[in-house]
Formats: C-alpha cells, sequence, structure tokens
C-alpha cells in the first residue's frame, strides 16, 4: 500500500491518509460573512473524496480584518451554528476539519472593510497597544468560537503576507518598541496569539501555523533562515504541525507557481496603466514555473530544529510518485494540495482506486484570479467568465 494511504496521528486526531486540502479562499459566504449552501456542499464534495484532512477557507477572525466581500468570518457568536453545519456535513462523510484563522492586516481595502486597513507599520493606521490587544483578543474569542463549532482544530494564517505575517517580516514591520525591531520582538504577535487560543482550544483540538518560508518581497522579508528561526520558536510553543508556504500579495505568483494569465488579468486594469502591467506579467512569466513541492526544500532545513512536531509544505505537489518519495524519506508528514482538489475535489479517491496517478490541474493560475475578481472559486482553466 502507497504510505500516502497510510494513518497519520495530529495530536489526538488520527488522518485516514496523508493529504490534506490546503486552506483555500472561495467567495462563496454571504456579504455578512456567513456559511451559504454552497460553502457545505464544498466541503462535503472533499470529505467524499476522501481527504484526510480539510482545512477551511481562511476565516477572518474580526470585521477589520476581512480580505474579501464573500470572505467567511468567525467573528462573531451568530455565526457559529452556520460553521457547526460545515463540520458536520465533513464529520458525516468521515472528514475531519480544520478552521483557518486570520487577520488581513493591509492585505485588504477600505472598500471592504469600510475604514483604512491596519498593519505594523501603516502609513494610514500603524496599530498601538490597544489596537494589537484586540487583535489578540479576536483571535482569541474565535478560536473558542471554532470549539462552540466542533472543529477539530484551528491553523493561524502566518503566511501570505496577511497581518501576522506582517508582523514577523521586517518588510512590513519597521517598529522599535516590544513589536517589532528584533526577531524576538516580530515574534511576540505571533506567541501571544498562541497563548490566547491554546487556553480556550479543547484538549483534543489540534493547533497548526501556516508559515511563509519566503515572503519574495522588494526589500527583505521573511526569508528561509528567518523562517527557520521562527519554526523552531513554534515549536518549542508546543504547537502540533507546522505548514509551510511562501509569497505575499505582491508575490502571488511565488505562492502559487505556474502560468500567469496575463490577457485576462489585463482585463481588469484601466488602459492608461495597461503597457506597464503587461510589461511587468510578462516580465514575471516564466520565472515562476511550477515545480513539484516548490516548497520542501525549505521544509527541510526546519526538521532538524523541530522535534517532533509534524511538517507539510505546500505547493506545486502533482504526482503521486514524487508526494510518495518526500513522505517515504520523511522530509515531511503530509500533502496538502490546493488547486489541484479545486479541480478534481475527488482526486484522493482516485488515486486510492488507481484510476489516476497526476492531478490534473494544470497551474493556469485562473482559479486565484476568480479570488481577486470576487466570483466564485472554481476551476475556470477554459477561460474566466467575461
Ligand atoms: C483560489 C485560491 C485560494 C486560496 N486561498 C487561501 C487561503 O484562504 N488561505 C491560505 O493559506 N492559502 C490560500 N491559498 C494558497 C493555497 O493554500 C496554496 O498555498 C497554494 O495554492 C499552493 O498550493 P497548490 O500548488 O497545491 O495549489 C489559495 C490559493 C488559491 C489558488
Ligand atoms: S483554474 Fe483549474 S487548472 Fe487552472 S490552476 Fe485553478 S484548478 Fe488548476
Amino acid at each position: 500500500m502507497s504510505i500516502l494511504f497510510t494513518p497519520f496521528i495530529l495530536r489526538k486526531i488520527e488522518l485516514k491518509n496523508r493529504f490534506v486540502f490546503s486552506a483555500c479562499e472561495d467567495n462563496l459566504a454571504t456579504e455578512d460573512g456567513l456559511v451559504t449552501e454552497a460553502i457545505i456542499h464544498k466541503n462535503r464534495r472533499l470529505a467524499k473524496g476522501e481527504v484526510g484532512l480539510i482545512i477551511s477557507s481562511h476565516l477572518s477572525v474580526h470585521l477589520w480584518g476581512r480580505t474579501r466581500k464573500h470572505q467567511l468570518g468567525i467573528y462573531s457568536d451568530h455565526m457559529i451554528p452556520g460553521l457547526r453545519r460545515v463540520v458536520e456535513s465533513v464529520h458525516g462523510e468521515s472528514g475531519k476539519i480544520i478552521f483557518q484563522l486570520g487577520h488581513a492586516g493591509l492585505s485588504t481595502t477600505r472598500e471592504v472593510i469600510g475604514r483604512p486597513p491596519m498593519g505594523p507599520s501603516a502609513k494610514d493606521d500603524q496599530m498601538n497597544e490597544d489596537s494589537i490587544r484586540e487583535v489578540i483578543n479576536a483571535f482569541g474569542k474565535a478560536a473558542e468560537r471554532a470549539a462552540q463549532a466542533g472543529a477539530d482544530g484551528i491553523q493561524l494564517h502566518a503566511a501570505h503576507g496577511y497581518l501576522i505575517n506582517e508582523f514577523l517580516s521586517p518588510f512590513f514591520n519597521h517598529r522599535d518598541d516590544t513589536w517589532g525591531g528584533s526577531e524576538e520582538n516580530r515574534f511576540r504577535l505571533i506567541k501571544e496569539i498562541l497563548i490566547a487560543v491554546k487556553a480556550v482550544l479543547t484538549r483534543e483540538m489540534v493547533l497548526l501555523v501556516k508559515l511563509n518560508a519566503h515572503d519574495h518581497t522588494p526589500g527583505e522579508g521573511v526569508i528561509p533562515p528567518l523562517a527557520v528561526a521562527y519554526a523552531k520558536r513554534l515549536a518549542d510553543l508546543g504547537i502540533d504541525g507546522l505548514e509551510v508556504s511562501c509569497g505575499t500579495s505582491i508575490s502571488p505568483w511565488n505562492m502559487c507557481r505556474g502560468d500567469i494569465p496575463v490577457q485576462e488579468i489585463l482585463r481588469g486594469v484601466s488602459e492608461p496603466r495597461r503597457a506597464k502591467v503587461e510589461e511587468s506579467l510578462e516580465r514575471m512569466k516564466g520565472r515562476v514555473n511550477l515545480e513539484e513541492g516548490y516548497n520542501l526544500a525549505a521544509a527541510k532545513m526546519m526538521r532538524s530544529m523541530m522535534g517532533g512536531t509534524p511538517l507539510f509544505a505546500v505547493g506545486g505537489w502533482r504526482n503521486v510518485r514524487a508526494m510518495e518519495e518526500a513522505v517515504h524519506r520523511g522530509d515531511i508528514d503530509l500533502i496538502p494540495l490546493c488547486r489541484p482538489l479545486i479541480r478534481e475535489p475527488s482526486l484522493v479517491r482516485n488515486i486510492r482506486e488507481g484510476k489516476v496517478d497526476a492531478a490534473s490541474c494544470i497551474s493556469c493560475n485562473r482559479c486565484l484570479i476568480a479570488v481577486g475578481r470576487n466570483i466564485p472559486v472554481r476551476c475556470y482553466y477554459r477561460g474566466l467568465p467575461e
């Protein structure tokens, strides 16, 4: 039997195989951030497709931490019943689901949150002690709601240029108080959030973190040696697993390597800016081609520093053989997939049944463009709607 179909224990929950659906925003919530039937359907389909662990779409812990208008929220108690339905739909198919909790920080707009986006060193709204404490508290409350909804655990979103990543990154964080200026100070926000969420999670609930190994920002941000130091700190604080990723909203093509659908992006760009945008996208093309398991090298650097903490690296897994080899060598414990499971929610079952040995996702990145366009996320490989 393939090692990918051997069980794995995360804290106290047993996963039936090594496949994880990596978090995926879907623009399927109502404008008030509530669960819809489409969200229930999406998660049930993944569970029926035998994905060992589903990580939910990025849930906002605060009204001002929303990324987009149709992002799912976990910032109010009245959201719990809908979230509980999502959990039940997954558990009903013997799946497991963890909620990804995050705050957009600067990676949102005034139009979405009704005020200037906030960040560690934002020009319009540099966060002060009170607003930082409010965010820590919001993560704690959100974790409590995840427990009340019956989720199997939570994942802190500390990647992709959102608020926690911004505090960790010297590129975004220029503070010289206790929240910046040194590795220890930049780590303080996530540390305080971990303390807050640990206090409210049940004993069975899993606590994961998704961390950037490389921000790929124009100036130095999180880079692999710093990420290794952060990974060690997280392991020392007793997290139950780390997912390694990369890229921010400034560098989305590093996060999702593959093709860049230039012409479709240009459709949303105003005429005066079009030539410049086209030129820079064309320059980028070919430099971010898909590589199998493109965050694996960074994860391997972290392995020895993390004791036995489970580790997984997202990005670019397309061939079963490569996935098996990575787990077999002990480089990583689990295989996260995002785009392959957007395209084929039953991919894992098809692999188990021997019907396929590779994902059919062509990494065209049209689904990623759909996120920014505020249209429902699905596979658009034939082209996005006009
Ligand atoms: C449409 C789309 C939505 C995404 N939403 C999230 C998200 O909510 N949270 C997150 O951590 N990553 C998100 N990602 C990034 C993926 O989880 C993953 O890191 C990335 O797609 C690379 O993995 P892949 O090659 O398996 O797609 C998203 C990616 C795509 C394409
Ligand atoms: S649109 Fe479909 S084929 Fe293209 S990257 Fe997304 S899931 Fe893969």
